[in-house]
């Protein structure tokens, strides 16, 4: 993994920063494209004025550093960075109350700054400190962000009680549901550890250290091919029943963010295609992955060893994917992994259902078997409350699949 830098909240917090060093940490942020800056709240115009013309977004910290501000200030201070351009609010949780087992308080506190940012159309983090926390108050400060609407949970302040762990960040990626992100920061200082976090389930980096983080070690380009720059060709099976549905808008947004980035993209309809299901005849084991089934599985195939990124999209039929897509998946058992040229992959997932646990299963199914082919996986973008065609429209899943798209 090379590209780390819209894992990027480019930080400055300390108290003794001036105006003359947020320009600096957003000329940064604007040359090494980073995803955000993160400022105290005192400096987002500071940084609004820095970022003109650029697509870096400004988090603008609450409740800084300890949390324990009236949730009065805390909902003015939001109102106020939102105000001032900020769009993203990273608030510091009111964690002495919740040791103390007043779990009310702690939720009221963030869903006031939940409602004040949305407002504005922006999202709200909520940082644990979990140096300070045991492992079941992450989980229950986890539990009370995600109900209060919070769009991140993440470690720490910086400022606190020892910084981002690994198994912090792991625990709080098992206690929220799939659209519910985590944020690392405090301490992490190198490439190493970023990728440690990223690889325990971290969504993004806050980190001072940017720059240094982003910077790749002479040679890993060449270990890792699929990192390499360039243009990317890209299958993607939509497995929609539906030509006009949820999935297949969640298929046009990634497309559209893949081909503005010079990637090339194959998209099959599965629906549309005649394939008989896998019949475990073993004959491919033998016959050097050719199938004795002769249907439109030999279209999907070369992509396999020609293209570099696989997208599943799917709805979720019964907590997983639907029958079409796993027809193709088991009929690439076939596959011949010294020739197969995909290294990562992808899934898209619409839903009808509100409960976002619902595609944990299919997401668990998804991570074990491209676990076990070997495809990296690039990101999982699911859309709950998507039960009719067009149900989809306006939903902050399709700006994501563009994104991901973009940032291949
Ligand atoms: C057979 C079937 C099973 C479904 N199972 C679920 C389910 O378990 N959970 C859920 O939230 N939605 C479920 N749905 C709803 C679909 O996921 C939802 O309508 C989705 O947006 C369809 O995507 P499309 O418009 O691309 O076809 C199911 C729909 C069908 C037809």
């Amino acid at each position: 993994m090379k590209h780390l830098e819209k894992y990027i909240d480019h930080t400055l917090l300390k108290p003794a920063a001036g105006i003359a060093d947020i320009e600096q940490l957003c000329k940064e942020a604007k040359e090494h494209g980073f995803y955000a800056v993160c400022v105290n709240s005192r400096f987002v115009p500071v940084a609004k004025k820095a970022l003109e013309g650029s697509d870096v977004k400004i988090a603008s910290v609450i409740g800084f550093p300890l949390g324990a501000m009236s949730t009065a200030a805390k909902v003015f201070e939001t109102e106020n960075s939102c105000e001032n351009g900020a769009e993203e609010i990273d608030m510091v949780m009111e964690y002495g109350l919740l040791k103390e087992g007043h779990k009310q308080a702690v939720f009221d506190d963030i869903k006031a700054v939940v409602d004040a940012a949305a407002k504005y159309g922006a999202i709200v983090k909520v940082i644990l400190e979990t140096g300070a926390l045991t492992d079941g108050e992450i989980v229950d400060a986890c539990k009370l962000s995600e109900e209060a609407g919070a769009a991140f949970v993440k470690t720490s302040t910086g400022f606190g009680e020892g910084g981002a762990t690994v198994h912090a960040v792991e625990l709080m990626r098992k206690s929220v549901g799939p659209n519910v992100k985590v944020k690392a920061s405090g301490g992490i200082r190198d490439r190493e550890t970023a990728l440690a976090m990223i690889e325990a389930g971290a969504d993004r980096i806050g980190a001072s250290a940017g720059i240094a983080i982003c910077t790749v070690p002479e040679g890993e380009e060449e270990n890792d091919p699929f990192e390499k720059e360039g243009p990317k060709n890209i299958l993607v099976l939509n497995g929609s029943p539906k030509m006009s549905g949820n999935t297949a808008a969640l298929v046009d947004a990634f497309c559209r963010g893949a081909q503005e980035a010079g990637h090339t993209v194959h998209v099959f309809n599965v629906a549309n295609l005649n394939v008989h299901p896998c019949t475990d005849c073993q004959y491919c084991f033998d016959h050097a992955g050719e199938c004795v089934l002769q249907d439109d599985m030999k279209r999907i195939m070369p992509h396999l060893y020609a293209d570099d990124v696989i997208v599943f999209a799917t709805p979720v039929y019964f907590y997983g994917f639907s029958a079409q897509i796993k027809t193709v998946l088991d009929r690439m058992i076939c596959m011949q992994p010294s020739k197969m040229t995909v290294k990562g992959s992808i899934l898209l997932s619409p839903y009808g259902d509100t409960d976002t646990t619902v595609p944990k299963p299919m997401i668990a199914m998804y991570k074990a078997f491209t676990g076990y082919i070997g495809w990296k996986n690039l990101g999982i973008v699911t859309a709950e409350n998507c039960m009719d065609p067009g149900d989809i429209q306006g939903h902050r899943a399709l700006a994501e699949a563009e994104a991901l798209g973009k940032n291949l």
